[in-house]
């Protein structure tokens, strides 16, 4: 397997303008590096999956309370960890990045939302679609306690002349990011609109150098029952989640790689350390959790197509004018709490035509394609 990259000897900065969530979980970061580099070992002999393995770092005993040169900090700051089962808190679901320094970036107003407020972080992090875990949207983070992200690889295989595997820090801290606002239109008929933060999808590909003769791309998610226990054995789902996309789609401007959101790094719950933001198809089309990335010259096969071919289609770009079967896509419930939120009309490839109308024969969009 060529191209295993380790991540470089990172610098933890101390400054204390670091963002909120990212400095608490800096200990925890600092105490899981020596796992990552040995792990990424394992993957070179071939391991597929190679974050199972048990932590076997001893924690940092707590600090003694009467130890007057203790610096004084709220216990709960240093017990942090995003490995906590269960969570205690939506937002303790994010690890420490090696990238810190990076965070948070600028904003790209290039794209731009119009009217829509950006959705309150709450609402997002605890309104989450990841069978993986539940197919209940409001306990998804409660059950990614034990999720392990790092050390975490993408490998890139099939028609391309760079295959190889690569850890997505080093990808992180090799193309930069950036902050673009972007709206999310789920084909259930609700909608949010989120700071996503990461690097444009072409810059992923490109790295792998498809072949004249690649035309798709597919996408794989992670099988880690022990892990998630929507896989556990019973799950009727063909585990792991597949996507895919034609590669003119994929190297489209507006698709995104995501590893963080709101000005800090990703949450379990949306998808980290890397999923796809495609703000121009309904939401299943963004995977989350990507390990593996296959270019091919056929149309790759999607979990939801291959569940029900007459509700999900390959493309599933945003399309008020052509309904679900069991229900209209004209509107969208634009969420402002799980519970609540605001009708309004879905446009057109959620609005983005400006960017990909000329994508497509007109005639994909007269039916469920
Ligand atoms: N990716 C994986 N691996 N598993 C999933 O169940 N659900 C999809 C998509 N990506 C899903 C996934 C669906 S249906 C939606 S609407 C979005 O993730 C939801 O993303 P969010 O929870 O960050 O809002």
């Amino acid at each position: 397997m060529a191209n295993i990259i380790i991540p470089p000897g990172w610098r933890i900065p101390e400054s204390e303008a670091t963002p909120h969530g990212v400095y608490l979980r800096r200990r925890e970061f600092v105490r899981t590096l020596g796992l990552g580099v040995a792990a990424l070992g394992s993957a070179a002999c071939g391991s597929r999956f190679i974050a199972n393995e048990e932590d076997p770092v001893e924690p940092d005993p707590p600090p003694d309370p009467t130890d007057p040169t203790q610096p004084v900090t709220p216990p709960d700051a240093n017990a942090a960890t995003c490995d906590d089962d269960p969570p205690r808190d939506p937002l303790h679901t994010i690890c420490a990045s090696p990238n810190t320094d990076l965070y948070p970036p600028e904003r790209n107003i290039r794209y731009d939302v119009g009217s829509r407020a950006i959705t309150d972080r709450r609402v997002t992090s605890t309104y989450n679609n990841y069978y993986e875990f539940t197919t209940t949207k409001t306990s998804v983070w409660r059950l990614t306690g034990p999720f392990r992200m790092r050390p975490w690889t993408v490998t890139f295989s099939g028609l391309c002349n760079a295959p190889g595997t690569w850890d997505v820090d080093a990808l992180e801290a090799r193309f930069g990011i950036e902050e673009r606002l972007y709206r999310l239109r789920c084909v259930e008929a609700w909608s949010i609109t989120v700071p996503w933060i990461g690097y444009p999808l072409s810059k992923l590909i490109e790295l792998a150098e498809p072949q004249s003769s690649a035309r798709y791309v597919a996408f794989r998610s992670f099988h880690r029952p022990e892990q998630a226990r929507g896989q556990e054995s019973g799950s009727l789902w063909p585990w792991p989640y597949y996507e895919g996309l034609r590669l003119d789609e994929a190297m489209n401007e507006l698709a995104f790689v995501v590893t963080g959101a709101y000005g800090e790094p990703l949450p379990k719950q949306n998808g980290a350390p890397l999923r796809l933001a495609l703000p121009w198809k309904y939401g299943f089309k963004s995977i989350k959790g990507i390990l593996e990335i296959e270019f091919t010259d056929t149309i790759p096969p999607t979990f939801w197509s291959d569940y029900a071919a007459n509700e999900y289609g390959f493309y599933s770009n945003v399309n008020p004018d052509v309904p679900h079967p069991r229900w209209s896509q004209a509107e969208e419930r634009q969420l402002y709490a799980t519970t609540g939120g605001e009708q309004q009309p879905t446009l057109l490839f959620n609005g983005y035509s400006e960017f990909v109308g000329d994508l497509y024969d007109p005639e994909l969009l007269t039916y469920l394609s």
